[in-house]
């Protein structure tokens, strides 16, 4: 605890005397969420923190997530020195969306509107027309249809598929995953619901089409969050990263949050709903970076220009 106490002292002399602030995601660890917190930083879904570390008037940006995070603020902050407590930790919607590859899909349909989740790289991203998250796709692709504009979509297939079934709009898609999402289970779910009739089901749409079917609301880690706090259920099933019940939990210290099971037999362990990128986050390589200036988000010009405006076109739009 002593050592523990000591490394958070450290980090926040660091991220004040670098001009730093400190912008984590709901998946991290709950000590990087506090430290987030208590420094005057943020924590927050993907969408918010883009903006917020928009907005910051800080000289350097630590973004605790996963690379992507990085990449798009280091694209809308390119005079920000971004750092990150580790560029190994990826995704694996990122890594199962080769920007090569990417392209020559993208070639084979000219006319499609490109719609690309934000858990891309900054290829991806120069490729695209929009950049939506999961708590903006479903407005933004409603607004795309409403146009008449058929669109090719990446890279993850559930959430296209949430969003195609909700909007009916016509979606082509890229087979792409969430390793930890695809692992929750409709069975296991249906379990805890004959256990717990009163519980309201929270699922993220990264999950599998029948875990949606089964939710009472499908929605981003923030609007789970908004969820636990405003329903008026005791208890909640939530098909999300674990590392989301620390937010939760401070939110909404009365309800009882129940882990969704990742096995068909009800059965559910800690490791299996945490995503391993969002854990390589912590305090040491956190304080590491500060000190050093080590891990820093660096993004081609040209690159960066082009991914600017897909990303650009959804801060305006969710303004
Ligand atoms: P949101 O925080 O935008 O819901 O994204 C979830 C996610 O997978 C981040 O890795
Ligand atoms: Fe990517 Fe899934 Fe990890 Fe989010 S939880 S960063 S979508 S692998």
């Amino acid at each position: 605890a002593d050592e523990k106490r000591r490394l958070e002292d450290e980090i926040k002399a660091e991220l004040k005397a670098r001009n730093a602030v400190l912008v984590a995601h709901y998946y991290t660890d709950a000590d990087i969420q506090r430290l987030a917190e208590e420094t005057g930083g943020c924590v927050a879904d993907s969408l918010e923190m883009a903006r917020f570390g928009n907005q910051h008037p800080a000289s350097t940006v630590v973004v605790a997530g996963v690379k992507f995070m990085g990449e798009t603020a280091k694209i809308l902050n390119p005079e920000k020195t971004v750092l990150m407590p580790t560029l190994e930790a990826t995704c694996s919607l990122d890594v199962g969306c080769p920007a090569d590859e990417f392209s020559a899909f993208c070639d084979a349909h000219p006319d499609r509107t490109v719609v690309v989740y934000a858990n891309t790289s900054a290829a991806v991203k120069a490729r695209a027309d929009w950049v939506v998250t999961s708590s903006c796709a479903q407005s933004i692709v409603e607004h795309l249809d409403a146009q008449g504009e058929k669109i090719l979509w990446a890279p993850d297939k559930h959430l296209g598929r949430y969003i195609e079934r909700t909007t009916g709009a016509d979606m082509l898609l890229w087979d792409g995953s969430c390793i930890v999402h695809e692992e929750f289970k409709a069975r296991g779910v249906d379990d805890l619901k004959a256990l717990y009739p009163d519980a309201a089901i929270l699922v993220h749409p990264e999950s599998p089409e029948a875990v949606v079917d089964m939710a009472d609301v499908v929605g981003s880690t923030s609007q789970l969050i908004h969820a636990v706090q405003t329903l008026p259920n005791e208890r909640f099933v939530v098909a999300t990263d674990n590392g989301i019940f620390y937010k939760m939990q401070q939110l909404a210290p009365n309800k009882t949050l129940i882990e969704a099971p990742t096995a068909g037999n009800g059965a559910t362990c800690r490791s299996c709903a945490h995503c391993p990128w969002m854990a390589m986050n912590g305090l040491e390589n956190l304080l590491h970076v500060l000190r050093t200036g080590d891990q820093e988000i660096r993004v081609d010009e040209a690159l960066r220009e082009d991914a600017l405006r897909p990303l650009r076109r959804m801060l305006d739009f969710t303004a």
